[in-house]
């Protein structure tokens, strides 16, 4: 990030999220909160490094819990069940089988096999869609699937918050693979979301080793906002310790032993259940309520989770916010990208919210590359576009397309 100062990458940043919450909004009204997330973007001070929850980490209590951990793999995997040591690691996410997210979810299964057929891509050795869904829908054939039952049936169709019922998906897909341990394939299990892409292979160190989960850092996700202070003690009481503890992250991307994920699953899922519950909570917290759930359910649980901000993330960037890959594999298309021409002409776009009808998900279409480089681009926000960046969003548009392709010569479209 080199090129950009601080205050113009918080800027974007900004400017960023407003898009963001718009395309997450889908139409509906928001402005009052929205300002107030804008207010915690502008006034982050943070850097990165020791999250909390790192420097908060207590060995004796973690010792305890993991007893706890241990028992629960060993009467559910351990020797006879799912692997305990190794560097390999299962991807899952979930999804509710809209349009939208199938459309994402195929480029993602597209890439995800490229990535595997890569030096190290041997290393992902599992890949479960968990669909909270009444029914199967069409991928069920097609991408490794665990039906969960949904909280919200009437997500189905629509409704104005689906991931309401991811922690209780997962919740349902730990339980089954309690009971049936071959449902996982590695020590690691790690979480994405289908707006991701696979530019290489991930892997972790040995699960036996000492090495830290990992997740990321969301510079949006702000605990000790004063603002919300009432609201995050009430998930978070004094008694816990200092609101600090709370890791400003989310479920995905986030790479946990499985004895971790039992461990924080029913949490993530009791503290949804507890915002979902109080509407002074659901409106503080916002469209970002239950990656606060999974942050505060990670403090209560003392996970302590290895999180970096790009270049030196090991997990994903955010372009254009992110110029460069770093040390990450995934890309995470969450915000779109606008080059202009210096007269003002825009002249690519991409954004997700493009793709969100059946055609797209029955079709698969390709998404139409950028123009060849040229200097003097700006980004939506009057920022300019430089070369780095440039090749950042080219590199993804053409995984993304190389994705399709595979999908299609597979007979998964
Ligand atoms: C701006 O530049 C583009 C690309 O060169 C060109 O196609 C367009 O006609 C120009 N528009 C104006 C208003 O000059």
């Amino acid at each position: 990030m080199g090129h950009r100062s601080p205050v113009t990458r918080k800027k974007l940043l900004a400017f960023l999220f407003v898009g963001f919450v718009a395309g997450l909004g889908l139409g509906f009204v928001f402005m009052g909160t929205l300002h107030a997330f804008i207010e915690i973007g502008a006034s982050k001070h943070h850097h990165e490094g020791q999250s909390a929850a790192e420097q908060q980490a207590l060995p004796a209590a973690v010792e305890q819990k993991g007893g706890t951990a241990a028992t629960v793999v060993a009467a559910a995997g351990g020797a006879s069940g799912w692997p305990t040591t190794g560097e390999t690691v299962h991807i899952a996410y979930t999804s509710n089988g809209s349009p939208y997210t199938n459309y994402q979810n195929l480029v993602m299964y597209g890439t995800y096999k490229l990535a595997q057929k890569m030096p190290g891509g041997d290393k992902m050795v599992g890949f479960t869609r968990i669909l909270h869904r009444t029914t199967h829908d069409a991928l069920s054939p097609r991408v490794p699937t665990f039906l969960a039952t949904p909280l919200h049936p009437e997500c189905d169709a629509w409704c104005d918050y689906p991931v309401a019922d991811r922690p209780n998906a997962i919740r349902q897909f730990l339980d089954a693979a309690v009971a049936d341990p071959s449902m996982i394939k590695a020590p690691w299990l790690y979480m994405i979301e289908t707006d991701f892409v696979f530019v290489g292979p991930f892997s972790m160190p040995p699960a036996e080793s000492s090495a830290k989960s990992v997740a990321f850092p969301y510079g949006y996700i702000q605990p000790t906002y004063p603002t919300i202070e009432g609201v995050m003690r009430k998930l978070y009481p004094e008694s816990e310790g200092p609101l600090e503890d709370i890791p400003p992250t989310g479920p995905s991307p986030t790479c946990m032993r499985m004895a971790e994920w039992l461990r924080i699953a029913p949490r993530y899922e009791q503290v949804t259940k507890q915002i979902e519950e109080d509407e002074e909570a659901k409106k503080a917290l916002d469209w970002v309520r239950e990656m606060y759930a999974f942050s505060v359910a990670a403090a209560l649980e003392k996970i302590p989770l290895d999180m970096h901000e790009p270049p030196d993330s090991v997990t994903m960037i955010q372009p254009p916010a992110d110029a460069g890959m770093g040390k990450a594999h995934l890309m995470h298309y969450t915000w779109g990208a606008v080059f202009n021409h210096p007269n003002g002409t825009k002249l690519w776009e991409f954004d997700k919210r493009f793709y969100t009808e059946l055609e797209h998900e029955q079709q698969l279409p390709k998404i139409p590359p950028p123009p060849p480089f040229e200097e003097g681009w700006t980004l939506q926000d009057g920022l300019p576009v430089p070369r780095p960046l440039y090749d950042v969003i080219a590199l993804m548009i053409l995984t993304m397309n190389a994705g399709i392709d595979v999908i299609k010569a597979e007979g998964l479209a």
